[in-house]
């Protein structure tokens, strides 16, 4: 619940409402260290309108825990779909994981002394993010656009049968896929247990708060991604490839 008081310290409201870093970050704004500051003077100090800002944290408040939207991805052409999980899970994991690396990194330098499992979450992100970055683009160059071409085949060739692609069956590179999104939430699963399910300890500072907020919410969206390609995506279209039957 968001108490309009410009005299509260920026530490205090990301302390309330970690996610409220993403603002303070946009606005070159330190929570960390600058966190005893009011919002009053944090924004004369950065000419910055505070009704503005407040409005900022507001709209920030009111975003699903895992900052996307309700989509029935069912409904959606194979297409729409490949373009929707581009747009919103890729873009934002493209977004995130270096905004993640920078905080993982800090906070394992800074407590790793005080909870060598930090460490562990450290190397657990990093083995993350160099699973996804790969995956992400053999989605992009290779998977999606062999679906999309599928459909544009049903839809101006129905008679005719799908020439071969040089993967041969479109299960091949699906099967990888899913071998990925297995890895991607063994390091997940790694991280949660780590951070006891994203619990920060009393003497957290706002960066630490930060990286477990930030950390819960990748867990989610991943979740949300990892769904729509898995269950309704990867199965559609080896469906889609069947009946076209190739040739
Ligand atoms: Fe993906
Ligand atoms: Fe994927």
């Amino acid at each position: 619940m968001l108490v309009k008081d410009d005299a509260i310290t920026i530490g205090q409201l990301v302390r309330e409402c970690p996610r409220r870093a993403r603002v303070f970050e946009d606005l070159k704004i330190d929570y960390c260290c600058g966190g005893k500051l009011s919002l009053q003077e944090a924004c004369q100090k950065r000419g910055l309108n505070v009704v503005t800002v407040w409005e900022q944290l507001e709209s920030e408040d009111s975003m699903n825990r895992d900052g996307s939207e309700y989509i029935d991805s069912d409904a959606m052409s194979l297409t729409k779909l490949c373009d929707h999980i581009e747009q919103t899970h890729h873009a934002y994991l493209k977004a995130e994981l270096p905004r993640l690396d920078q905080m993982t990194a800090k906070v394992a330098k800074v407590h790793g002394g005080e909870d060598p499992r930090l460490l562990q979450v450290r190397h657990s992100f990093e083995a993350l993010r160099a699973e996804l970055e790969p995956h992400m683009m053999k989605e992009e160059v290779i998977l999606f656009p062999m679906i999309r071409k599928m459909e544009v085949h049903r839809d101006q060739n129905p008679d005719q049968p799908l020439p071969a692609s040089h993967c041969g069956t479109i299960r091949n590179p699906i099967r990888q896929m899913l071998l990925e999104h297995d890895h991607a939430g063994d390091a997940l699963h790694a991280i949660a247990e780590l951070t006891d399910q994203y619990t920060a300890p009393d003497w957290a500072c706002n960066t630490y708060r930060a990286m477990l907020d930030a950390l819960q919410t990748l867990q989610l969206n991943m979740h949300q991604h990892v769904h729509k390609e898995n269950n309704v995506l990867f199965i559609k279209a080896a469906e889609l490839e069947e009946q076209l039957q190739i040739v």
